[in-house]
């Protein structure tokens, strides 16, 4: 089945004061109908960037794009405005990290909901801005029907309220209810619950999970948190500075990672009977990156090759590394230097 996102090859930076940010360098990414995706990585490494890219909702005039594609369900999101425009919203909405401030304090949530199905509701024809009474009230119950999906109890006392009135946990809840009623193809949800504490955290994860599978919603999950990535996803893409480094299905990310700076992360991870090993060195700034592969600098395996020359996506299967020297299953044993 085609894939409904495709990021071919993306490189694109930004404009500042201090001369061209390289922000994203060379990213791969395709997520397939229904499938849940983690796109893991560290603060800064580019995740929001590539989010606003899928988006199409890049600031203008700041935004440069070097080359690559960004295609979603056939548009091309870097290029087609109006195409991007039509996607947005209906086959693409967007769970953000902070709920808050995608509402309007000033106005009940209800009011807020059905602003969003008056223009996004499965039931409105194209092109038609007439809210006739009959969707209206059909759309009403589809928000009630999706308020209780997502545990949310009273929703239609919660309808009345005004978004200070609920709960961080209530508020995001709130946001994938919204993310799902214009019934998308692909739910991009960015750090949704890094706000969260841990046990609202699992369970916003486990509603969003469980419901994405029920309606068969792609979703790309970005994260800095490898636990997270492990509760909701099939499969994980890692970026470093920038840079895609390994696409892997979930198990076998976690069993057998084939990129150096994977399998730091994962070692940097904290586990019983062991310390935690953190990462020599800093993440490079995008406004002087390191040429080749970003990770040489910090990387045991670096060599010659790794400083000069970008490494490409390749491997077996669905299992693939952009790295010059992975760490292969053969090579497992000698890996722990
Ligand atoms: N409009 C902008 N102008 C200049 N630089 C920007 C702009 N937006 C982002 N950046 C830079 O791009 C890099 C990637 O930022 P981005 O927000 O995409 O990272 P992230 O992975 O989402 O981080 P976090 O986990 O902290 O949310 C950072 O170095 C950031 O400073
Ligand atoms: S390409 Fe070289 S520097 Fe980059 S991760 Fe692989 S071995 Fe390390
Ligand atoms: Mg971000």
């Amino acid at each position: 089945m085609a894939d409904i996102l495709t990021v071919e090859n993306l490189a694109l930076g930004f404009r500042t004061e201090g001369g061209l940010a390289r922000v994203l360098d060379c990213v791969n990414l395709t997520v397939r109908p229904g499938e849940i995706v983690s796109l893991v990585g560290e603060s800064g490494c580019g995740k929001s960037t590539l989010a606003s890219a899928i988006l199409g909702t890049l600031p203008r005039g700041l935004a440069v794009v070097g080359q690559g594609s960004v295609t979603l369900d056939g548009a091309d999101m870097l290029r087609a405005g109006a195409a991007a425009g039509k996607v947005r919203g209906r086959t693409v909405t967007f769970v953000p990290q902070d709920p808050f401030a995608s509402f309007n304090p000033l106005f009940r949530v209800g009011t807020q909901i059905m602003d969003l199905m008056r223009w996004k509701s499965p039931r409105r024809r194209e092109g038609s801005w007439f809210y006739s009474p009959r969707r209206r009230r059909a759309d009403r119950e589809a928000v009630i029907a999706m308020l209780e999906a997502v545990q949310l109890p009273q929703p239609a006392r919660l309808l009345q309220k005004y978004p200070h009135e609920l709960s961080g946990g209530q508020r995001q809840r709130l946001m994938i209810a919204m993310a799902l009623l214009p019934e998308p193809r692909l739910i991009i949800a960015d750090e949704p619950t890094t706000a969260l504490d841990v046990t609202v955290q699992a369970q916003i994860l486990g509603v969003l999970r469980r419901l994405a599978v029920q309606r068969g919603v792609a979703v790309l999950f970005t994260t800095h948190d490898l636990g997270a990535a492990w509760e909701i996803c099939d499969r994980v893409t890692v970026m470093y500075a920038g840079q895609t480094a390994e696409i892997a299905p979930r198990d076998s990310f976690f069993t057998a990672p084939h990129h150096p700076y994977t399998r730091l992360l994962l070692r940097s991870l904290p586990e019983e009977g062991r310390d935690p090993v953190g990462i020599p060195g800093s993440v490079p700034s995008p406004l002087s990156p390191p040429l080749g592969c970003r990770f040489h600098p910090r990387c045991p395996r670096a060599d010659a090759r790794c400083q000069a020359e970008r490494p490409v996506l390749r491997g077996e299967a669905d299992h693939l590394a952009a790295c010059h020297h992975p760490v292969l299953a053969a090579q497992e044993a000698r890996l722990d230097a």
